[in-house]
């Protein structure tokens, strides 16, 4: 398994800001994803109004823009990428929300503690990102108050073979990032174990969508 300082390195060079531009261009023209898009819609059945989120590997931030514009009070983007934060950050200052707005650049599961515990915590397309999937929801259910709500892809022997492929591409670049595939029952384990429920589910092929919320204080 790749180390946590290594993979983060990696992934600050994969998701580089050459590829936050091109997002950023592809929200501003289409708005958020596919997958984005069903996080949004499960979120919307809770009450955002003064809420706060921390953003785990939030990319551009769409999801962050959204709840902002839905009345949440602040948003905090935790990512290990410079190039997506600094786009995000640009984003932030353009629409003035710079009072509303923080952003930390590092691996969510050390640089967290720099921050209060918000309602909502968001992982889209993160745990695929990240090699301990356990410790990452583990510290997201414990941070969380109320939700945490997710993106992560089906598991399966064809999810592994794409996953291996995209591994075997990203090696042979140099880069120590790498992309997961983790046991989609043992993911819904640990937010049972946590203490949380799972209130709504949508799949987007090839990723599951699902919000949770505590049920145990
Ligand atoms: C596939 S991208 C998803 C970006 C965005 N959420 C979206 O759906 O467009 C994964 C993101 O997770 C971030 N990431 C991966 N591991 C991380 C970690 N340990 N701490 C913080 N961010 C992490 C990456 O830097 C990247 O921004």
């Amino acid at each position: 398994m790749t180390s946590i300082k290594e993979h983060c390195c990696g992934a600050d060079v994969f998701f580089d800001k050459k590829t936050a531009k091109k997002q950023y261009r592809q929200y501003l023209k289409n708005g958020p994803s596919r997958v984005t898009a069903k996080i949004i819609r499960q979120l919307t059945a809770q009450t955002i109004e003064g809420k706060s989120l921390i953003d785990v590997g939030g990319g551009i931030g769409a999801l962050q823009w959204w709840f902002l514009q839905t009345g949440g009070a602040r948003t905090t983007a935790i990512d290990a990428s410079s190039g997506y934060l600094r786009q995000a950050e640009e984003h932030a200052d353009k629409k003035a929300w710079g009072a509303k707005t923080h952003f930390i650049l590092g691996d969510y599961t050390v640089v967290h503690t720099q921050v209060d515990r918000p309602d909502y915590i968001t992982l889209d397309k993160v745990v695929c990102c990240y090699p301990d999937f356990k410790e990452i929801i583990e510290t997201s259910c414990q941070k969380a108050r109320t939700h945490v709500a997710l993106s992560y892809p089906i598991d399966g022997i064809i999810s592994k073979i794409v996953s291996w492929i995209g591994a075997l591409i990203i090696k042979l670049k140099s880069n120590s990032f790498r992309p997961y595939v983790h046991p989609v029952n043992q993911i819904r384990e640990v937010f049972e174990q946590q203490g949380y429920e799972r209130v709504s589910h949508a799949l987007a092929f090839p990723w599951h969508i699902e919000t949770y919320r505590r049920v145990k204080v």
